[in-house]
Parts: C-alpha cells; structure tokens; sequence
C-alpha cells in the first residue's frame, strides 16, 4: 500500500478543525489561587522562594484579592503565618487568629468569593507538626485522636469566621468524620469538606513551608503523610474519606502523582481537586526567569494536563497568571 490507511493529520489541518476535536480545556472557573496572610502592617513581601507570590498583611490583602476578583478568579485558599506559636498551635483555632481575620475581611469586600480554609495545626505549632507531639523515650508520636479534637475546633472556628469550604490538609485518621461532626454540630452543615485525600509525604512543598514558617522542627511528616510509592494505598484513602463525608477528593502533590488523579478520577464521582503544588511552581519560574523555558506555554500545557488526567479544579499559584493568558487568548 502506498499511503497510510488512517491519517490522523487530516482532523490537525487547521486551528478551526483542531478546536473542534479538542477533548479538554482550561478555565478560570477551574482555578484556587492561594494566598498568605500574615500578622502586621503595611506588608507586602514576596515569598523569596515563590517569586510572584507574596506575603500579605490584613492591611494590603485587597490589592491581591481585587486583582483576583477582576481576573475571573472565583476562589481562594487562606493559608495564614501567625505571630505566637505554641505547642497546641491555638492561634489557628483563636476567633482573633490571622485565618479567621483574613476570611471575614475577604468575605467583607466580596461576600460571593469562595473562600477555602486550610485546616491544619502546622503553620501554628512551634514544632511545626500537624498534630499534637508526645514525646517519650522511643522519639516522637504524633497523636492521632488527640489532634482531632483541635482540628474540629479550627474548623468550626473558619466557618465561624465565614469561610464557604473547610480544606483540611493534616493527614489524621478520622479527620473528615471529626470535622464533619464539629461542623454540624455547631450548626454549619452545609459547609462542604474538601478533603486533602491523598497526600503524599513531598519534596514539593519546600518553597511552602518556606512561606508557611511551617517546616517541621524535628522529624520529619513520613508517619501521617502518603509514602510517594504507593498508589493502592490513595484508593483505601479516599474511600475513607467518602465513607466520612467528604464533598471533594484532592491529590497533591499533582505533577509526579498524575497517575493518582487519573485513579480517583476513573473510581469515584466526586469533584476531584489537584494541588499543583509550591515547588511546581517554583521550578517552572526559576527556568522562566533564566530564559530557559517560555513561562506562558510551560504554564498552560501543565494545568491542561492535569485536567486531562482528571482533575476538575485546580489549586495552584499561577492562578493569576492563567487567568490573564486565558483574558488575552
Ligand atoms: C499544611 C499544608 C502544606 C501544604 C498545604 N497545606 C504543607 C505540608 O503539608 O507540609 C503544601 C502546599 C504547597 O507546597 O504548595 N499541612
Ligand atoms: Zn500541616
């Protein structure tokens, strides 16, 4: 035979006919954007690790929060650096902590932003944990039930305080049935849980934890967080999950984890959520500022991969870059 028998060029001739066969797309609507709230005033401070992205105090915050708006951004996540630390983190579940702050400030200027709160005791203990530490003659043990009960009390103070979604991010057993209890209990049943599912122990969040001030002072996150070789495992942990009540599924890190996505994605019809996570981001601009690679491009083909493998929504720091790219066309 001369020819090939099946050309698929012929369905790639021409931009019409490519937008017409075009199975995924990105979309503002698909995107989280991040932001760090800090104590004090007058603060601006870019993140030295993440350029782009800032430290805000409660002061500055409409500057970000208004572009945000205006970009078509219909969602941020609150993450918060407190001024006191302790060993019980009570700064993340204080009515005046910098969270619940943040959130009624935010809610104030646009009550119709969705506002996701990070729960999560790490930026707010002074050993940097995301649960209660006991200490015995054998190390250090991160307790379970013992955590719960604070992680609850965080929650229900973030949805106090206003927030839409309650994101909790600390890898107990039973975090998702705790919290959904708490909330309900306390009278905010119709606040969804977007559980941090499947969480693997990451390299991937250095720049964060950077940002966070959340970097564990000993130890390490290995007997909470995922072991990144095993993808079985993901599935016991989003069963849990949805046992329990959660209204979204998460994965994170995203780009090593795709294979994850595309699981969860196959086997349970929650909104499945990717965190594309701070050292994504931070390779991606490193090579950007150096010339190396073509930001917008790089940008682009990644998020649209993870909506190919299956994500729905997408968390990620270059939110308010996509959208812009997504404005010009
Ligand atoms: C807190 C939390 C972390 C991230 C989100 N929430 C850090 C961690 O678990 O160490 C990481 C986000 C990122 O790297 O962008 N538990
Ligand atoms: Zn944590």
């Amino acid at each position: 035979m001369a020819y090939p028998l099946v050309r698929h060029r012929r369905l790639r001739n021409s931009a019409g006919l490519r937008s017409m066969v075009r199975e995924t797309s990105v979309e503002v609507n698909d995107f989280i954007a991040p932001i760090f709230v800090t104590e004090g005033n007058g603060i601006k401070e870019e993140i030295s690790s993440m350029p782009g992205v800032y430290h805000w105090s409660l002061d500055n915050m409409e500057e970000e929060i208004n572009e945000m708006v205006s970009l078509g951004i219909q969602s941020v996540l609150v993450f918060g650096v407190p001024s006191e630390k302790d060993a019980v983190g009570s700064s993340a579940y204080d009515e005046n902590g910098i969270v619940q702050k943040a959130i009624r400030r935010i809610k104030s200027l646009y009550p119709d932003l969705v506002v996701v709160a990070d729960t999560c005791l790490c930026q707010f203990t002074d050993h940097g944990h995301c649960g209660v530490v006991h200490t015995t003659e054998c190390g250090a043990d991160i307790d379970n039930d013992e955590s719960l009960a604070l992680l609850v009390k965080t929650a229900v103070s973030q949805a106090k305080a206003g927030a839409d979604i309650i994101a909790p991010s600390n890898m107990m057993d039973g975090f998702v049935a705790a919290i959904r209890e708490g909330l309900d209990e306390a009278g905010y049943k119709h606040i969804p849980i977007m559980s941090y599912s499947v969480k693997y122990s990451s390299a991937y969040y250095g720049p964060f934890r950077e940002a966070a001030h959340s970097s564990p002072q000993f130890g390490d996150r290995k007997t909470y967080q995922m072991d990144p070789a095993n993808s079985r495992e993901a599935l016991r942990e989003a069963e849990s999950d949805i046992a329990e009540g959660a209204d979204f599924l998460m994965v994170k890190p995203g780009l090593a984890y795709l294979d994850v996505v595309r699981m969860l994605r196959d086997r349970y019809n929650l909104p499945l959520v990717v965190y594309n996570v701070s050292a994504e981001y931070s390779m991606v601009k490193a090579a950007a500022m150096q010339g190396w690679i073509d930001e917008r491009a790089i940008v682009m083909e990644t998020l649209l991969g993870m909506k190919r493998a299956g994500a729905d929504l997408i968390i990620t720091y270059h939110a308010k870059d996509a959208a812009r790219w997504l404005q010009q066309g």
